[in-house]
This record gives C-alpha cells, structure tokens and sequence, in this order.
C-alpha cells in the first residue's frame, strides 16, 4: 500500500492564563481601549467634509476635540480654503470698494503659464505708478485710468509666491446730468444717500470714503469745466479745449511702511507727456518728457492748465492710494488735512470777473462756502450745507490694510447626522478593538507561551 502523507488532525487546547492579574488588566485595558477608540473615531468619522463658501480666506474652524489637540495639528489660517484664480480682463475691488479694476497684465504667473492666484493677503504691495488723464471740453469730461502695479513683496518671494500683476482702473468725471457715475465708491454712498435721505456726517461712518470720493471728483470735474469755460469765453484764450497727459508716481507699496521715504513726502509731479490743443489752433503740441527739451518740444503746462492738472493729479493719486488700503497720513491729504493748504491749488488764475478764481476742489476740502453754486453741482446734495458738510468728514478714518474683495471656495467639516454617525463611529471602533484586541491577544499568548518555556526548559 502505497503511503501518502495524512494532515494530522488537531484540536485546539485551551488554558486559563495565570496569574490573578492577567485577566482584570486585560478587561480594565480592553474597556479603556473602547472608549479611546470611540471618542477618537467621534472626531475622525463623526464628520464630513463639505464644500462652503467664504470671504475671508483666513477662515478656521474649531472642535471639540481640538484642546486635545498639538498647535500644530489644528486648523491653520488659510488651509481651508481655495485661491482665487484669476486672469486677464477679470474684474476686482479691494474691500474698500471706491475703484473697480481690471487686470490689464500678468508680468509674471504664480499659477500656471499666465494665471494669478490671490491667497487672502492684504495689498501692501500694490501702488498706482501712472495716471492718464483725456481732458475735454467738447464733451465737458476728463477720461481718467490710474494704473497700479502689484508685485511680490520678499516675504512672499521667500515663500514661492512671486508674481507680478498690473491693474487698471478707469472711469471719466463729469458734471452732466448724462452722466452715470463709474466710481463704485461714489455710487455706493450716493445710493445711501438717496435711499435714507442722509449722507455720513462723521469721518467714522463706513460711507465716508465713497461720500468723499464722490465730492472729490466731482468737483475737480467742475473746476474743469467751469474754468475752461469761463477761459474759452475770452478772445484772447491760450486755455487749451482739449488736453492729455500722463503722470508718473513713484512705486510706493504700504509694505515700505507710512515713514518711507517716497511716503513722507508727496512725490513732485512727474508729467511724462502731455499733448494739448487751444480752439485757435487745428494742430496740437506735444510735449515729451523724455526726449531734450527744445524747439517743437517744449514743456507746455503754463499758469493757466497747472491749477486744473494738478488738482486732478493730486485728487486720484489720494483717492486710489485709500483705496489700496496704502495709509499714509504724511502724504494724503484726505487722512491728514494739515496738507490740504500745500498740496491742492487754491486758485486758478483769473481771466473773466464773473465768477471768483477759487478752486471748487479747494472750497469743498476746507468747507469754506465759498460757492453755493459748488452744492448743486454735486448732484444729490440740494444745499451748500451740506457741501460744507464735506469738510466734516476729513480726516478720513480708514480701517486696517485692504484685501481684494471675492468669495472663496472652502473645506469645512460638518457633523453627521446621528444615525449615520452612529453608524460610522460604531464600524470604525468594531474595527480599531478588533485590531487592538488581535494585538494584545497575540501578545498576551506570547508572554504566556515565553513563561511556558523557560519552566520547560
Ligand atoms: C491670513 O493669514 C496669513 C498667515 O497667517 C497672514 O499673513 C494674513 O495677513 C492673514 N490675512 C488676513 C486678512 O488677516
Ligand atoms: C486777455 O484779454 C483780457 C481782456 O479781454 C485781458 O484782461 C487779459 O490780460 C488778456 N490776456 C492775455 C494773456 O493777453
Ligand atoms: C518721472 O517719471 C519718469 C517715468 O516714470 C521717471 O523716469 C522719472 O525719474 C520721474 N521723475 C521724477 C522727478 O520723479
Ligand atoms: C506763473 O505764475 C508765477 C507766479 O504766480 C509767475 O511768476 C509766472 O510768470 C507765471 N507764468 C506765466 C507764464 O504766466
Ligand atoms: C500731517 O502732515 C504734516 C505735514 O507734512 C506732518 O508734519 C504731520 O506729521 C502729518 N500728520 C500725521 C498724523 O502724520
Ligand atoms: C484770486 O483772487 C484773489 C482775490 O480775489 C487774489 O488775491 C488772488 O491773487 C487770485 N489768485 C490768482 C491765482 O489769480
Ligand atoms: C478690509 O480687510 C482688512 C483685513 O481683514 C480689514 O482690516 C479692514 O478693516 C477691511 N476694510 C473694510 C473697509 O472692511
């Protein structure tokens, strides 16, 4: 008979462990495991991650659980939520809401080939470095678009977050009645306005920027039109009807700090290049900055124009500054009307008797009255009192840094509902004891069988 190997049959011997200790220890760790097991699996499988939105991309969230917790393991500002992709032509606002912009070139990507991701930082690297001013007295309106250049401070370069991105923001001023304010700001307050009959009569009030935004350019808006006008009116007029230019300032970002140089001193007026045209003449003249001044270039801004471009030069580089969260009270006269008397022109040299030679800008900025005419051409406000009243609101107080405005997209955790936290935390813990209790099984047998052996042995 030939013989094949038979499995040998076994069966399973059982023996108390011993010891009195053993078994008590064993029970007392398996219930402590339990309710570790439960309490950790509550946090771990009691909730779900849901999408959410929110505008502050600092958002946390806290737990229960998370004093029992490391620092370093609880929610950290800004891990929560997506960046904001953005790309050319798209529009934005910072959280002052005074400018719109548009992203008019990404110099340098920090997402992908050409895209620009905003990860909630406030703007303290951001500056408006040129404006460019169309000035014209056919169509009573000034054309305007400041450009502003935001580039990686050395901190974010350190972090691998270097990008360079331009923004413009344009709008045109204008006294007509045609004309629909652009300036967001200007509109917001004026809104308000309309809507509670009353206007902010504190520099403290959250519509103060807008409201003084809104007088701001308005009346820069009628000192041009009002004093080209009243220019054009004489004969002998050298007062150019149409005129255009672009200012230069240099890149003064917050993060420079209110004490930087080129933020304790307002920069000089840097007209780059200016074309005009007086009704007498069809051709224009042009003047370059940069090319050697001489015959056929010669600088043209004269006593009559400097008033006018001065004040609307002085005007946006304030008012986008504010909007940039950029405070810097030793240079902006709207934080600091201590400067109002040096940095606005205060009157413009008078060429007909009829109206007095005061700027408009300058009578709103002190509140001295002197035009009751000044008030109905600031359309909603219906007496010069409350053209006085602008004056009332400066200096501005402006709140923290700015942010670009926008909504983010967002991973929070939600609590599950009971039954299917039940469920989840039950699975999870039958699990987690069944390993814990293998493991001390296993242990507790080999113990047992190493106290066998050495009495064997
Ligand atoms: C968000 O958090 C980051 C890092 O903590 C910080 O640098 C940034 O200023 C915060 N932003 C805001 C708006 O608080
Ligand atoms: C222009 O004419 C007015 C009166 O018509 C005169 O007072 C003024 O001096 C003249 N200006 C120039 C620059 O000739
Ligand atoms: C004026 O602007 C130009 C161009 O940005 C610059 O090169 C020049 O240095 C500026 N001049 C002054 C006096 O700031
Ligand atoms: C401009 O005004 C100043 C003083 O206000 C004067 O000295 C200068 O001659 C004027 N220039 C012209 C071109 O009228
Ligand atoms: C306001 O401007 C004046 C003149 O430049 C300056 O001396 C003063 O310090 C400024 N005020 C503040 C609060 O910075
Ligand atoms: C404006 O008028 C006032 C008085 O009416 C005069 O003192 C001042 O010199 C004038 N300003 C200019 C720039 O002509
Ligand atoms: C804009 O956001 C910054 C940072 O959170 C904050 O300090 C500032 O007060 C906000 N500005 C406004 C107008 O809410």
């Amino acid at each position: 008979m030939p013989s094949f190997p038979l499995p040998s049959l076994e069966y399973p011997v059982t023996r108390k462990y011993p010891g009195t200790l053993f078994t008590p220890i064993s029970f007392g760790a398996a219930v402590a495991v339990l309710v570790f097991l439960t309490a950790v699996n509550v946090a771990l499988a009691g909730y779900d991650t849901v999408p959410g939105l929110s505008s502050n991309f600092n958002v946390t969230q806290h737990h229960w659980y998370d004093k029992f917790l490391p620092e370093a393991a609880q929610t950290r500002p800004g891990t929560l939520c997506d960046p904001r992709l953005l790309g050319l032509g798209d529009t934005i606002t910072t959280n002052n809401t005074l400018f719109q912009y548009t992203i008019s070139s990404i110099d340098k990507a920090n997402a992908g080939d050409s895209g620009f991701q905003y990860a909630g930082w406030t703007l303290d690297n951001c500056d408006i470095t040129s404006l460019f001013v169309n000035a014209n007295a056919q169509t009573i309106a000034m054309d305007i678009t400041a450009v502003v250049a935001c580039h990686s401070t050395p901190s974010q370069i350190a972090q691998g977050n270097d990008y360079a991105i331009t923004i413009r923001a344009d709008w045109s001023e204008s006294t007509l009645p045609g004309h629909y304010g652009e300036l967001l700001g200007a509109q917001k307050a004026l809104n308000r306005r309309s809507a509670s009959g009353v206007g902010p009569t504190s520099p403290s009030d959250p519509e103060a920027p807008g409201t003084v935004l809104h007088a701001v350019t308005s009346v820069s808006a009628t000192d041009f039109a009002e004093f080209t006008f009243n220019m054009l009116s004489l004969p002998n007029s050298t007062f150019p009807n149409y005129f255009s230019f672009e200012a230069d300032f240099p890149w003064c970002p917050a993060f420079l700090g209110p004490d930087a140089p080129c933020a304790a001193h307002l920069p000089s007026l840097n007209i780059s290049s200016i074309f005009e045209r007086v009704p007498s003449t069809v051709a224009g003249l042009q003047f370059d900055a940069s090319q050697p001044v001489g015959p056929g270039n010669e600088p043209l801004m004269n006593n009559d124009t400097f008033g006018i471009i001065s004040n609307v030069v002085q005007v946006a580089y304030a008012t986008i500054r504010l909007d940039l969260g950029n405070r810097t009270p030793k240079n902006n006269f709207l934080l600091n009307t201590s400067l109002i008397e040096s940095v606005i022109v205060k009157s413009f040299p008078q060429h007909t008797t009829s109206m007095p030679n005061e700027s408009f800008l300058y009578s709103t900025l002190v509140g001295d009255g002197h035009y009751a005419s000044a008030a109905s051409l600031v359309p909603g406000s219906d007496s010069d009192s409350e053209d006085r009243s602008i004056a009332n609101l400066l200096p501005l107080q402006m709140p923290g840094p700015a942010l670009l405005g926008g909504v983010y997209l967002c991973r929070f955790q939600r609590a599950k509902s009971p039954g299917s936290a039940f469920i989840a935390v039950l699975v999870a813990t039958l699990k987690g004891g069944e390993e814990a209790y293998r493991c001390e099984y296993v242990h507790g047998a080999f113990e047992v069988g190493e106290i066998y052996k050495s009495r064997e042995i």
